[in-house]
């Protein structure tokens, strides 16, 4: 690690715990503190997450820093602190926000995302990507992830920080995020170091259907299992948990999720009208192609049957089709 790398963790440390004291126990952190608890986090998951709260000054973090003797220039560039574009003055960057410590895979903090507590845009304000961050190489508590993944060979990949806070104060432990970003091959690979399935829990929202699309793709050529939670309303992970419980989380929307095949058949259909001949016929080809790189037969033939009472055509012409784009791909 070079020395500038280490000052920067080491920055990071110091605000971690800064930030985390504030929210908990002083008069400085109550919006924040409020803030939580009016969306149902207990203190247990705040002091897991080292959950913190910056408070809305100009220069409270800034002079904390100096004293500590941080470079104001390395404070700048890793996001910590901004300089006035006007006066060249060095400033809090993350004001009156809730931060959510960002950590490695080793547990270290090497960032920060800072939700806004009213209406304020960004929604996030987060850390730059830099050498030290970059969001596409790492996935949000995979530290404390890991054990209950291995455990269980299985992952859950959500969307974002309050989705996994949620999940693992209600006792589905074996969660991490993506932060909002598709996923990438380097994150695909990392879970399958870990795991045989991954299940995509992403937001219900249109953005969040698009996403588990990619995503299954993108696992799945890393050989990857995918299964893909469905939740009912476009709500998200977190608010069906405050909604319903972390119980009905578990058993409705986790274990009920689907294989991708059945996803992927109601995935497809918002780009066809099925009640136009060419659309059908358009979507079954596409579903059936699918259909032909599943491996198990029994599986296969669960999903022909399917289809062929849903359109009316024999299941023999069905499996003819799949098995004439098997052979053509190998
Ligand atoms: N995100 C971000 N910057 C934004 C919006 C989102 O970095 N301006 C990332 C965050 O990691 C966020 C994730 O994308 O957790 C998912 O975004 P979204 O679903 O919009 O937010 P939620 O996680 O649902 O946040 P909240 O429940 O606090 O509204
Ligand atoms: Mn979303
Ligand atoms: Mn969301
Ligand atoms: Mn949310
Ligand atoms: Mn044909």
């Amino acid at each position: 690690l070079s020395q500038e790398n280490q000052q920067v963790l080491s920055a990071h440390e110091w605000l971690t715990k800064l930030y985390h004291h504030l929210i908990r126990f002083t008069k400085d952190g109550k919006a924040g503190y409020q803030y939580l608890k009016e969306r149902g986090i207990t203190d247990e998951a705040i002091d897991t997450f080292q959950l913190g709260f910056a408070p809305n000054t100009k220069d409270f973090t800034a002079t904390f820093l100096e004293k500590k003797g941080f470079h104001q220039q390395l404070l700048v560039k890793f996001g910590l602190l901004s300089r006035n574009q006007e006066d060249g003055s060095v400033t809090d960057r993350f004001r009156g926000r809730v931060i959510y410590p960002i950590r490695n895979h080793l547990g270290k903090t090497i960032a920060f995302g800072a939700r806004a507590i009213q209406d304020q845009e960004p929604k996030y304000l987060n850390s730059p990507e830099t050498e030290l961050f970059q969001k596409g190489k790492l996935l949000y508590n995979f530290d404390l992830a890991k054990k209950h993944i291995r455990k269980t060979s299985e992952a859950i990949l959500f969307e974002g920080y309050m989705d996994v806070i949620s999940a693992y104060q209600s006792g589905v432990q074996n969660v991490v995020a993506t932060m909002g970003t598709a996923l990438t091959e380097l994150q695909a690979k990392l879970l399958k170091r870990y795991v045989d399935t991954v299940i995509i829990c992403y937001d219900g929202d249109n953005a969040g259907v698009e996403a588990t699309y990619k995503a299954s793709k993108i696992l799945q050529q890393v050989g990857c299992q995918v299964k893909i939670a469905h939740i009912k309303d476009g709500l998200d992970p977190d608010s069906y948990i405050k909604k319903y419980g972390g119980e009905a989380f578990k058993k409705e929307v986790i274990d009920a999720s689907d294989t991708f095949i059945s996803f992927y058949m109601r995935y497809l259909k918002k780009d066809y009208n099925l009640s136009l001949e060419g659309d059908r016929i358009r979507y079954l080809e596409q579903v059936l192609m699918e259909l032909a790189n599943i491996e198990s037969s029994i599986e296969r033939e669960f999903y022909v049957k399917e289809l062929s009472t849903e359109f009316d055509i024999s299941i023999d012409t069905l499996s003819s089709e799949i098995q004439h784009y098997r052979q053509k791909t190998g």
